[in-house]
């Protein structure tokens, strides 16, 4: 196992990513674990990267500890600066903050021990790395030796000379490092020594007995399902560990996707036995949201009436579970365990909000917490696990839903035009078989009337945007390029199908500037 110490850097999941990879396990623990309370002994250990500077008055720092367990540690970012924070190094603040490509090249030690080399063997002399960062190195720490630099960073990667100590300015962990994946690989497997042993299989195994053992022989489980491949993943893990011990509720917000709650209802319930109930609360939630245009607004009332709904129906579940231990009648126990299903990028915008530490904190405190996978390993555990490709595959969807693509007052009437519309594009997309190369579609219904023109009859009706992006992570996207005939038969066929719609358009704005949703 290698340890991740996350100081809350937005790439500290593709860290542990890139390690499994690699088939090498990676647990992500917070920056301020103390090593005494590891129970595992690692093998190596990566600091991640950070928003802080490591001079700022309450910036995180590492457990000093950590120096005299005598493993290789590998400091990216931030970690490279920690190192040198710590071991009398001078870290100052760049002229710039520099963001983006950079040309790395790689510097053969004259002199050190055997080790200082072995971070970049075999990987060429220069390699494209990523930078993002405000801090950068300005001496060395003692007995450390440059082993890369670039244009702007002369310390840009750095190693000790006896002991398996590297740090490196860039970030190896996202795809825009080209060769990080195998710089990650040089030093988990080459320099940590780790076996290649981890399988998504095993994890599966693991996590069952994992499961069970937490929950005991008997106690029940809630969990809130959306649809969405993650929570239905979470349910399905749950399900095979516990069986009708965990209880799956989905709340219809009235918001979905046209038909949702029903296939989400045949889906779990009948394809794959999940004990589930679905709760149709849209009255509740569109009588709220009436007359609301503000989006955080809008937010803020779903997650509200979203935490009354589900409080609700868990209270009956219980009062139910309650009920029956009390007859004694084949208890399967009380209710005892909430499940949460969520994944990293949940994980790190919250982060940004509340510091490094405090939200992984509470996030390990909740027992059931989904694997902490990223999106594209819970795919591939869906898989594994039976779950019916198309889910599988199906784009994310916001949890405010439709009541953030609807730009004005949300109405039975604008959602219902909404849904129709993008079924048909989805349907369209799915027809053309570009659905798997998209990473997220939807339509937008825009609150502007425009004139159009129906038979002699002047109309004046709503227009719909089309939004189509690829994207690795969400936290950039580029607009998809469409066949123009694609477009042409979704524009014809919205005008000609959807009520109160007389205009199509399609949003060619990439992320950032813009940002995938409209509000
Ligand atoms: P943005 O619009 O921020 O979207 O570029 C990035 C990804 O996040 C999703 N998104 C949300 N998901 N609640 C969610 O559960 C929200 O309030 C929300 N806002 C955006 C969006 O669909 C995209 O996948």
């Amino acid at each position: 196992t290698v340890l991740i110490l996350d100081f809350g850097s937005q790439y500290s999941h593709l860290i542990t990513r890139r390690c499994r990879e690699h088939n090498v396990y990676a647990e992500l623990m917070p920056c301020t674990t103390k090593i005494k309370d590891i129970k595992f002994k690692p093998k190596g250990i990566i600091l991640s990267g950070s928003p802080y500077s490591v001079y700022d008055k309450d910036s995180p720092h590492v457990d000093p500890a950590v120096f005299d367990l005598g493993i290789p540690i590998l400091g990216i970012c931030y970690g490279l600066q920690e190192i040198a924070w710590n071991l009398n190094g001078k870290v100052s603040p760049c002229d710039h903050r520099e963001y983006g490509f950079s040309q790395l090249q790689v510097k053969k030690s004259d002199g050190g021990g055997a080790s200082v080399d072995a971070l970049f063997e075999g990987l060429g002399d220069e390699m494209q790395v990523w930078m993002s960062h405000g801090d950068q190195l300005s001496a060395l720490p003692p007995d450390f030796h440059i082993i890369g630099y670039t244009q702007s960073a002369p310390y840009a990667a750095i190693a000790h000379n006896s002991k398996p100590l590297y740090g490196i300015q860039f970030h190896p962990e996202v795809t825009h490092s080209p060769r990080g994946k195998e710089l990650i690989g040089r030093f988990v497997l080459g320099i940590c020594g780790c076996r290649k042993n981890w399988t998504m299989e095993e994890f599966i195994g693991k996590e069952i007995a994992r499961i069970r053992e937490i929950c005991g022989p008997k106690g029940r489980v809630i969990g809130a399902v959306s649809g969405g491949v993650d929570s239905t993943v979470a349910a399905k893990l749950m399900h095979e560990a516990i069986g009708d011990r965990f209880h799956a509720i989905m709340v219809d917000n009235g918001v979905l996707r046209m038909n949702e709650a029903q296939q989400v209802n045949d889906m779990l319930n009948k394809d794959l036995g999940v004990n589930l109930t679905v709760v149709d609360a849209s009255d509740m939630f569109l009588s709220r949201l009436e007359g609301i245009e503000d989006p955080e607004q809008k937010r803020k009332i779903i997650g509200n009436t979203f935490i009354n709904v589900f409080e609700a129906e868990a209270a009956k579940i219980e009062a139910a579970a309650d009920d029956e231990e009390k007859r004694g009648a084949a208890a399967k126990g009380r209710v005892e365990w909430l499940l949460q299903g969520t994944l990293y990028p949940d994980v790190i915008e919250s982060i940004s909000f509340k510091g490094p530490s405090a939200t992984i904190k509470t996030h390990h405190n909740s027992p059931l917490h989904h694997p902490l996978l990223t999106s594209d390993e819970v795919r591939a555990l869906g898989r594994l696990l039976s779950i019916p490709a198309p889910l599988v595959q199906r784009h994310p969807f916001p949890g405010p839903g439709l009541a953030i693509r609807i730009l004005g007052p949300v109405t039975r009437d604008q959602v219902k035009i909404l849904q129709h519309a993008d079924s048909i594009y989805i349907e369209e997309i799915r027809k053309a078989k570009l659905y798997d190369q998209i990473s997220q579609a939807f339509a937008v219904l825009l609150p502007v009337r425009a004139v159009g023109v129906m038979g002699d009859q002047r109309t004046y009706e709503q227009v719909i945007a089309l939004r189509a992006v690829q994207s690795e992570d969400f936290m950039t996207a580029d607009w998809y390029v469409f066949p123009p005939e694609v477009l042409r038969r979704i524009s014809s066929r919205i005008t000609n199908e959807v009520a109160g719609i007389n205009r199509v358009t399609y949003d060619i704005s990439s992320k950032p500037p813009a940002t995938v949703e409209w509000l």
